[in-house]
C-alpha cells in the first residue's frame, strides 16, 4: 500500500504505532504536534518521518504547515487526523486548503473517541470535497458479555491501520454496542 505524502495530527501519542506505520508505507511523512520530546522520540522510529511543533488550534500557523509541507515535497495524498473538540475548525480549513492547493485527489482519515459530539459529527459531513476520500474511524470499547474495557493504544493503532487499509467510509474499533455497558 502507497500512502504517497502523508500529514499526521495528533499522531504521536496513542496512535504512534499508527503514524510509524503510515510513515513505513509513505513517500514521505510529517507528524504534528505540541511536545518536543514526544516528537523528537517518534522521529527516532522511522527514517521516513519528520516532525513539526504545530499548535492545531492555531489556525494561521496550521495553514502554514499546510503549505510548507505542500511546497517542499509536493501534493497530498493522505492526512490522518486525530483533532480534539478543541480545534473545532480544523478538519474543515485542512480540506479546503489542500483542494485549494492540488488537483490530486486525496484521502482525509478521521479518528473519533467514542462519545464524540453529535453536532460536530453533523457539521463536518457538510464539509465537502470533490478530491476527497473520507475514512472516519470511531473508538469504541471492548466487551466480552460480562465485562468491559477501555482500547489499549497497540489496539487503537492496529484499528486505525485496519480502517486504512480497508477503506471503509466508516468503521469501529471495537465496539459501541451496547453503549450503556462502556466502561
Ligand atoms: N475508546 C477508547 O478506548 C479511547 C478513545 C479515546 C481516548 N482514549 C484514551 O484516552 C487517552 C487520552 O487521549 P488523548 O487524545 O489525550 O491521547 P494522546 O494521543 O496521547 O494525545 C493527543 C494527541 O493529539 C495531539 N494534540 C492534542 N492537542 C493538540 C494541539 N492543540 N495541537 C497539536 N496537537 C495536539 C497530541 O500531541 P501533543 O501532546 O504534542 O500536542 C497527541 O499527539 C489515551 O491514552 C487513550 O487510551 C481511549
Amino acid at each position: 500500500m502507497n500512502l504517497g505524502h502523508a500529514l499526521i495530527f495528533g499522531g504521536t501519542g496513542m496512535l504512534a504505532g499508527a503514524t510509524k506505520w503510515v510513515a513505513e508505507h509513505a513517500t514521505h511523512a510529517t507528524a504534528f504536534g505540541r511536545n518536543e520530546q514526544r516528537l523528537h522520540r517518534l522521529e527516532q522510529t522511522s527514517a521516513a518521518l519528520g516532525t513539526r511543533q504545530l499548535d492545531y488550534t492555531d489556525s494561521e500557523q496550521l495553514e502554514q504547515e499546510v503549505q510548507r509541507a505542500y511546497d517542499k515535497f509536493g501534493p497530498i495524498h493522505t492526512v490522518v487526523a486525530w483533532i480534539h473538540g478543541t480545534a473545532p475548525g480544523a478538519r474543515s480549513l485542512i480540506v479546503e486548503q489542500i483542494d485549494r492547493m492540488q488537483a490530486d485527489v486525496w484521502q482525509l482519515v478521521t479518528v473519533r473517541g467514542s462519545s464524540h459530539d453529535v453536532q460536530q459529527i453533523k457539521k463536518e459531513q457538510n464539509i465537502v470535497s470533490e478530491q476527497c476520500r473520507f475514512i472516519d474511524i470511531q473508538l469504541g470499547f471492548i466487551y466480552d458479555g460480562r465485562v468491559s474495557r477501555w482500547l489499549t493504544h497497540d489496539e487503537i493503532s492496529a484499528g486505525v491501520i485496519r480502517g486504512i487499509k480497508d477503506q471503509q467510509a466508516v468503521s469501529v474499533v471495537g465496539t459501541l454496542e451496547p453503549w450503556d455497558e462502556r466502561p
